[in-house]
């Protein structure tokens, strides 16, 4: 992906520019920069005749105005000042960004970052700007998968209007990274399942670590079935496409320091198997590996930002197709860990793979947290919509650093409960235990089918069915929580 050149300076030349871009608050309140180009009267003037009112999101781009030393000035609205949100303010930024998409803008010098809503710092507002500016130049294109015609061909170089200090440049560079993240994951995630097969992001793990540096190491069929992987390959049998466990490893830190395993679920079909799913909308099952793509674009990121703190991917990526091979309601196998376990429904498969996929990044890479990300149950969008990921696991403090990750990169989770009352929903008569727990609390008790392989580390799980996907006129994917992880792990990285 083209990257923008980001810079800060505290007083720039205008003339070195094409574009100025300034924020607008209705109800006649202005910030300094407003001011400090001499603009004032003529946003006066535009409330006035009823042009610009400074609503939120509201964009004008005029050119040539006079006394003005570049010739574009872009006006962003961003509401009342007392009511400026946080959610409001990406709005209005998101809105900017596309007005510049269709402009010819090349050199920008951006001040809408001193509009930071309340609450938040001016850091916040540079990692969002660099963000949103960066990510306006992905588009999906099936015939040039993976290399992106920028969508915005001109905009080239941003100047931000703030102090060139390490913290700002930080937030940029953060910023930035998660953008070229999240194009990857977004990549994976919007290919169908004939392109994305395993071997597919197989591959794309194994070219991201050739680039960047990173150990990556496959797993085939033959090798599972012989460890022991009975659940996974329980999973895998009903397809002829080739399962992988992909595991890839960056590090950063000292070699003796544990690692942090993020294990992402890899299913790039969900038919749901012999408990087949419904024909409605079958099609976005091809984003049953947005764990998998999520773990791939935060290497992505790691790559970019490469911070001091040691990073396991383990991925463990297959069909889940009906066939005279596949597994059937009432089938009973032996996982990695050695329990057994009840099939009863086929396509309660995300928690098959990823059990054995827990145990051994365990047993492999003794990580000192995990965290696994899955589009894992349908009752999680129900529970929570599509705003908030659901976040469940066996310690508190995880949790809270997840929530707070969330918070501060706008891309949220919410908790849910765990505990022995829906851990007993999973009892089953003919094994350890069943795959399925009743329609009940349906995210809980997945989490709970989890909780049972990660009984030795600090655990997370995040639900992410509702947010890594966007359906309706905008369908495909959204990049999360690519955001969230990256800050939760430059937060371990800092200590
Ligand atoms: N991949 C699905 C979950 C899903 C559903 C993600 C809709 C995104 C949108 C998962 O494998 C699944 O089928 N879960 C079942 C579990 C049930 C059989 C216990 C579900 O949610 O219905
Ligand atoms: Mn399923
Ligand atoms: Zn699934």
């Amino acid at each position: 992906m083209k990257k923008i050149q980001f810079e800060l300076n505290t007083k720039p030349q205008l003339n070195q520019f094409d574009t100025l871009i300034i924020p607008v608050f209705s109800e006649g309140q202005t910030i300094s920069a407003a001011a400090d180009f001499g603009i004032n009267g003529l946003i006066e003037a535009l409330d006035k005749q009823d042009d610009f009112k400074g609503k939120p999101a509201q964009t004008l781009m005029l050119h040539q105005v006079s006394q003005l030393a570049c010739p574009r000035l872009l006006l962003v609205g961003m509401g009342e000042l007392s009511k400026l949100t946080e959610k409001g303010y990406l709005s209005a930024i998101q809105a900017m960004a596309k007005t510049l998409e269709n402009s010819g803008a090349t050199r920008v010098l951006d001040t809408t970052h001193l509009a930071t809503p309340k609450g938040q710092l001016q850091n916040w507002s540079l990692y969002q700007n660099s963000l949103i500016l960066q990510r306006s130049f992905y588009d999906y294109n099936h015939e040039s998968r993976g290399e992106h015609k920028p969508k915005n061909p001109h905009l080239a170089q941003l100047c931000f209007m703030a102090e060139n200090n390490d913290s700002h440049q930080q937030a940029i560079q953060q910023g930035q990274a998660t953008a070229i993240g999240m194009a990857l994951t977004q990549d994976l995630a919007n290919m169908p399942s004939n392109f994305c097969t395993p071997s597919y992001l197989a591959d794309t793990a194994i070219q991201l670590g050739k680039q960047a540096g990173f150990k990556v190491t496959i797993l085939e069929r033959q090798q599972m079935i012989d460890m022991g992987m009975g659940s996974f390959m329980a999973v895998a049998q009903g397809t002829d496409t080739p399962p992988k466990m992909i595991c890839i490893e960056y590090q950063g830190g000292s070699a003796d320091q544990a690692p942090i395993a993020l294990v992402g679920k890899g299913v790039t079909f969900d038919t749901g198997g012999i408990s087949l799913k419904p024909g409605a909308s079958m099609d976005e099952m091809k984003y049953d590996m947005g764990g998998a793509a999520t773990v791939i674009g935060v290497f992505q990121a790691l790559a970019e930002l490469k911070p001091s703190i040691n990073v396991v991917g383990v991925i463990p990526a297959t069909e889940n197709m009906p066939s005279g091979n596949a597994i059937k309601p009432g089938d009973v196998v032996r996982s990695l860990s050695g329990q057994t376990i009840e099939i009863l429904n086929t396509d309660a498969e995300g928690r098959l793979i990823l059990c054995d996929a827990l145990t051994y990044a365990q047993q492999t890479y003794q990580p000192g947290l995990v965290i696994d990300i899955a589009t894992l149950t349908g009752a999680c969008i129900i529970a929570l919509g599509n705003h908030v990921s659901g976040v469940l696991g066996n310690d508190q403090t995880l949790i809270e650093q997840l929530l707070a990750s969330g918070r501060q990169t706008y891309d949220r989770c919410w908790q849910l409960p765990l505990g022995e009352e829906w851990d007993e929903q999973l009892k089953s008569n003919f094994a350890d235990m069943a795959n399925i727990g009743g329609r009940e609390g349906g995210t809980i008790t997945a989490a709970q089918f989890l909780a049972r392989f990660t009984q030795e580390v600090k655990w997370a799980h995040l639900d992410i069915a509702g947010t890594a996907w966007q359906s309706g006129a905008n369908k495909g994917a959204s990049g999360r929580p690519v955001p969230m992880l990256v800050e939760f792990i430059l937060q371990q990285a800092r200590g």
